[in-house]
């Protein structure tokens, strides 16, 4: 697997010196996008159009369980996990692709180039074409799941490990991916 020490993680709560004091919430680090009076907690930016503004809007998934990338987050991280593969896959490529677009799940293209999304982040590998590799299935799997095993300061979630993901939709992503002529 590709190495790659870029900083970038939108999972994480953005670095928002902008924001104004009232939405942060006591508790967590200063710079987390938290607001208590909103359901899920959690703030999402959104760009209010020829403003040069960012909105602050609720998310629709409490971000605050996980451990971020703020310098802030002293809560120790679950620790990297291996985990084994139990085959067949029994992924469905067409839930996996809508994992990976989704905000609230995947969001993978937020660091990845896939087909069909013309914004997509740079900070990641390319996944176009992501066939041609021929990875085995369990590779990609623990990627996904906790890609720290082969990347200690991997900056990709580990979407297992944390239960960002459960595992069959780990499975449908692997399926997607291993789909992408
Ligand atoms: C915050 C950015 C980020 C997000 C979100 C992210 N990744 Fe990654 N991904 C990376 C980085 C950086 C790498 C390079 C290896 C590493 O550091 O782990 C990587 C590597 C990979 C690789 C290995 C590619 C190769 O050819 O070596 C796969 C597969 C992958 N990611 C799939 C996914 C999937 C599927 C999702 C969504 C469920 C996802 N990634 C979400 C940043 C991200």
């Amino acid at each position: 697997m590709r190495i790659c020490t870029r900083f970038l993680c939108l999972f994480a709560f953005i670095s928002t010196a902008w924001l104004s004091p009232s939405a942060f919430s006591s508790g967590f680090p200063t710079d987390f996008a938290v607001d208590p009076s909103v359901v899920n907690l959690t703030l999402e930016p959104k760009v209010v159009v020829n403003s040069g503004k960012l909105e602050w809007v609720p998310f629709s998934r409490d971000l605050t369980p996980w451990v971020s990338l703020s310098y802030a987050d002293k809560r120790p991280a679950a620790k990297p996990r291996q985990v084994k593969l139990v085959e067949p896959l029994q992924g469905d490529p067409v839930r996996g692709r809508a994992l990976a677009m989704a905000r609230d799940k995947g969001y993978c293209i937020v660091c990845h180039q896939l087909p069909g999304e013309q914004w997509a982040g740079t900070v990641g590998a390319l996944l176009l074409s992501f066939k041609k590799h021929k990875y085995p299935d369990e590779l990609v799997f623990q990627q996904i799941f906790d890609s720290r095993v082969f990347n200690p300061i991997s900056v990709m979630p580990p979407y297992g490990t944390f239960g960002i993901l459960n595992e069959q939709e780990i499975r449908d992503l692997v399926a997607y991916l291993q789909s992408l002529d």
